[in-house]
C-alpha cells in the first residue's frame, strides 16, 4: 500500500539551497520538491499533511561517532541502541553511525557480529557501523577487504590507550596501506598514548588525583604530534585520513597544513570541545569527571581555532562522540585516580540543537549547519544522498524544526540513559518539532511516536568526500 506525506510551507535547509518549498514523500523517500506557493506544490496530495509553516524542513542529522553500549574502563556506556536511538531521534538525529569493537585475539568478524546482535531489531533509527580495529595482522588485513565490501567502509585506530585499542606506528601504516588499496578510510584518534601514560603515572605519583589532572596530562602538543604523525603515516600509505575529536589549535594546524598541501586529510569535532572547557573539568567535588573524555577538554581558548575551522573547511564534521557513563556508580570509579574514570560524554541528543544555537551566534551559516551535521558525515561515510539531504530519491528522514522555541537543557528532561546533562542549564533557541525516518514518524510534535526496530542496518559506500 503506496502511503504519501506533504510537509508544507516550510523553509527547507539543505548544505546547500534554503527554499520555501513543500516536500511529498512517498513509500519512504524524498519524491518531489516544489516551491511554495505554486501551483506545482498545490498539486502535491498525500494522505497526510504536515504543517511546517514557520518552521525548517532539513535533513536528519548524521551522526557519525557514538558508542552505544561500549565496553570501556571496566564498565558500560550507559546508552542500549534502543535508548541511545531514542534519545538521538529526540534530538533530530535520524542515522548513527557506531563503532564495532574487534578485540585482541579475535577476528574483526567476531567484534562485527557482536555489534549487529547489540543493534539489531533494539533501534528507532537508521544506524551503520565503522570497525575498531586493535589487532592488526596478516588475518585482520585481509578481513577488512571483505568489511569493505559488505559495507562497513571505515576503520577506527587508536594512537591512545597502551594495552586496549592501542596499534603501534607499524600497525597503523599496515591497515593504511590497506586502505589505500580497498577504499577503505582510517579515523585515528590521534593522541601519543604512550607518552601520556608515562605523564599519568607522575601525575599520580605526585598525588594529582582530580579529574583536571586528566587534561592536565593530555597535553595539546601530544594530541598535535600525534595528529602529525597519522596525517604522515596516511601519505606514505598514500591513503586518505579522518582524524577524530581534534580539540587542539595545534592538531587543527596540522590538519590545515596537510590539506594546504593538498592532501586527502579531514578532521571531525564534536560538540563538547565547542561548548566545554577546562573549567568544567575543574569543577569541586570531583563534579569534573562529568567531563573526562578523550580528547580531553581544552581552555576556552582553543574554542576559535576549532571554529575558525569548521569556517574554513579545515574541520569538515561535527560529530558526538556519544559515550555516556553514569556519574553515580560509573564516573565515580575514578575517584581518587582521575585515569579510571571512564572517559566520555554524553551528546547524541544534543548536537543539532548546540549547532542551532552556533547559528544563531554568528559562528556558522544555516547551510553550514546542515553541512557539518548532516550532508558531509553522509558523504564521508558513503550514505550520501540517501542520508543527509533532501532530494528527490532521498530516503524521507526528515526533521520539522522550529528556530524560535526556547529550550533549556538538562538531565530532567533528556531522554538518554544518563544521570547527568554536559550542558545542565544551557539556554537554546531552536528546538525539533517533528522527525520521519523513512517517512515513518518516530517523534510527533515532541511527543514519542516510533518504536525500537523500525531503525535498520545501513551499508555503506566507499567515502565520497575525496578531492
Ligand atoms: O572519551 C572518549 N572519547 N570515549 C570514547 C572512546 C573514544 O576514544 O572515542
Ligand atoms: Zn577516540
Ligand atoms: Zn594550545
Ligand atoms: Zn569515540
Amino acid at each position: 500500500m503506496s502511503s504519501r506525506t506533504v510537509i508544507r510551507g516550510g523553509l527547507v535547509v539543505t548544505a546547500s539551497d534554503e527554499i520555501h518549498a513543500d516536500v511529498l514523500i512517498e513509500d519512504g523517500r524524498i519524491a518531489a520538491l516544489a516551491a511554495s506557493p505554486t501551483p506545482a506544490a498545490a498539486a502535491f496530495t498525500a494522505d497526510r499533511t504536515i504543517d511546517a509553516t514557520g518552521k525548517y524542513v532539513i535533513p536528519g542529522g548524521v551522526d557519525a561517532h557514538t558508542h552505544m553500549e561500549l565496553p570501556f574502563g571496566g564498565t558500560f556506556a550507559s546508552d542500549t541502541f534502543e535508548t541511545g536511538t531514542r534519545a538521538a531521534a529526540w534530538g533530530g538525529t535520524t542515522t548513527i553511525v557506531d563503532f564495532a569493537v574487534q578485540s585482541v585475539g579475535h577476528s574483526l568478524r567476531h567484534g562485527l557480529d557482536a555489534w549487529h546482535a547489540k543493534a539489531e531489531g533494539n533501534c528507532a533509527i537508521d544506524y551503520g557501523f565503522h570497525m575498531i580495529v586493535s589487532d592488526v595482522n596478516q588475518e585482520t588485513l585481509k578481513e577488512m577487504d571483505l568489511l569493505v565490501e559488505e559495507g562497513v567502509t571505515s576503520f577506527k585506530q587508536f594512537m591512545a590507550y597502551p594495552g586496549v585499542f592501542y596499534s603501534d606506528d607499524g600497525q597503523i601504516l599496515r591497515a593504511m596501506q590497506r586502505s589505500a588499496g580497498n577504499g577503505g578510510l582510517i579515523m585515528m584518534h590521534a593522541e601519543n598514548g604512550i607518552a601520556i601514560d608515562v605523564l599519568v603515572e607522575q601525575a599520580l605519583a605526585r598525588g594529582e588525583t582530580d579529574p583536571r589532572f586528566h587534561g592536565e596530562v593530555r597535553k595539546a602538543l601530544l594530541e598535535a604530534e600525534a595528529t602529525h604523525r597519522a596525517i604522515r603515516l596516511a601519505q606514505v600509505a598514500g591513503a586518505p585520513l579522518y582524524v577524530v575529536h581534534v580539540s587542539a589549535t595545534e592538531a587543527v594546524a596540522e590538519l590545515t597544513r596537510a590539506r594546504d598541501e593538498g592532501l586527502n586529510v579531514f578532521g571531525e569535532t564534536c560538540p563538547q570541545y565547542l561548548f566545554l572547557s577546562t573549567d568544567n573539568l575543574a569543577e569541586p567535588d570531583f563534579e569534573g569527571a562529568k567531563y573526562v573524555c578523550s580528547t580531553p577538554l581544552r581552555p576556552k581558548e582553543h574554542q576559535a581555532a576549532l571554529w575558525r575551522g569548521l569556517r574554513t573547511n579545515d574541520l569538515q564534521v561535527v560529530s558526538t562522540d556519544h559515550c555516556p557513563f553514569c556519574f553515580t556508580g560509573q564516573k565515580e570509579l575514578g575517584r581518587g585516580d582521575f585515569s579510571r574514570i571512564p572517559n566520555g560524554l554524553p551528546g547524541v541528543e544534543n548536537r543539532m540543537d548546540l549547532l542551532h544555537q552556533a547559528v544563531l551566534d554568528g559562528h556558522i551559516s544555516r547551510r553550514r549547519w546542515i553541512e557539518i551535521a548532516c550532508a558531509t558525515p553522509a558523504r564521508m561515510f558513503g550514505l550520501y544522498p540517501k542520508k543527509g539531504t533532501l532530494a528527490p530519491g532521498a530516503d524521507a528522514d526528515v526533521v520539522i524544526y522550529d528556530p524560535h522555541a526556547e529550550q533549556v537543557l538538562s538531565a530532567e528532561t533528556h531522554h538518554m540513559n544518563v544521570d547527568y546533562s554536559a550542558y545542565e542549564g544551557r539556554r537554546i533557541t531552536g528546538r525539533v518539532e517533528t522527525v520521519l525516518s523513512r517517512g515513518v514518524p518516530v517523534i510527533t510534535e515532541r511527543e514519542y511516536t516510533g518504536r525500537a526496530g523500525h531503525g535498520v542496518y545501513t551499508p555503506r559506500s566507499t567515502c565520497q568526500y575525496l578531492t
